[in-house]
């Protein structure tokens, strides 16, 4: 039994709820066991009410005779909110991070790990900005973007978003001074250049389970953690320091920090920003 499924059966009642876990982890290509549990609760809620359930037992039972709300579920727990420049305060503040890695004599190139990257926006972004900044060599620049689903990869790949009611694409792009450089844009749609695409190469990974890639100078792990239960977190963590070479760069997500024990090994940058330099 997974950690998330244990803590479910704490005896107050929400056993209920459990049994939904343990159908997800049956029956659902999902691996609940690395997220906590109060994320999972959430996520199983909000179905619940969009499918006027009245109880986990009567939404498990749903689950079981609807295959859509099957496939409705595993879209609802992957977590795949991302977009364009996200926080972009944070991406401000990594320009004379890129221009330094950029500028280092001695290297072949620069090696960036986007580590989960969703739909590509993230990773997008970066070989955007590279390409953008008249202070950055982007020929020098490597993105490896890695991610679990092969849903949000298969998307990525495409590197077409669309402006809806909920994402304005367009605004999304503003922190560039010439978007069209980057993007066509036809209407509502934007279909992400070649020239942009020519940096990212993408990976189906498991960060909790895939161990380290090694030798990279800056490895962005943004809004995954929060997510992570606490058994894996700390591991996860691991991953990632081991990924970065001494002297390089780690971005976490703006809600996310440092777990205690890696502190000495990582000093901020721009902490509003959660950019940080391993020392090694
Ligand atoms: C909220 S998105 C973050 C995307 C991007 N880094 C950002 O901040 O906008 C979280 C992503 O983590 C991916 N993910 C979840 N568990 C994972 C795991 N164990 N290994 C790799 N990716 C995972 C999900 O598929 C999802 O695309």
């Amino acid at each position: 039994m997974s950690r998330a499924s244990a803590d479910a059966d704490d005896g107050d009642g929400d056993g209920d709820l459990r049994g939904v876990i343990e159908f997800v982890e049956d029956r659902v290509p999902f691996e609940p066991g690395y997220y906590n549990e109060a994320y999972l609760g959430r996520r199983i809620a909000a179905r619940m009410q969009r499918r006027d359930a009245d109880d986990h037992a009567e939404y498990r039972a749903l689950l079981e005779r609807d295959d859509e709300e099957r496939e409705a579920l595993l879209d609802a727990l992957t977590i795949n909110v991302t977009g364009f420049f996200r926080d972009p305060d944070m991406w401000a503040d990594l320009r004379p991070v890129l221009r330094e890695l950029s500028a280092e004599n001695g290297r072949d190139g620069v090696d960036v790990w986007s580590a989960p990257c969703a739909d590509g926006r993230e990773p997008y972004s970066l070989s955007m900005l590279a390409a953008d900044d008249p202070e950055v060599d982007e020929r020098r620049v490597r993105i490896v973007a890695v991610d679990i689903s092969e849903e949000a990869l298969e998307a990525a790949r495409v590197g077409l978003y669309e402006t809806t009611r909920t994402t304005d694409i367009g605004e999304e792009l503003a922190p560039l001074s010439n978007p069209e450089a980057y993007v066509e844009r036809e209407g509502d749609t934007f279909r992400v250049r070649e020239s942009v695409k020519s940096r990212v190469t993408f990976e189906p990974y498991d960060l909790v389970s895939d161990g380290a890639k090694g030798g990279m100078d800056l490895v962005f792990c943004r809004n995954l953690l929060i997510y992570i239960d606490s058994e894996y977190k700390e591991p996860l963590f691991e991953t990632l320091r081991d990924s970065i070479r001494p002297g390089g760069y780690l971005v976490l997500g703006k809600t996310e920090t440092v777990p205690p024990g890696c502190r000495d090994a990582f000093e901020p940058v721009e902490k509003r920003s959660r950019i940080y330099r391993y020392t090694g």
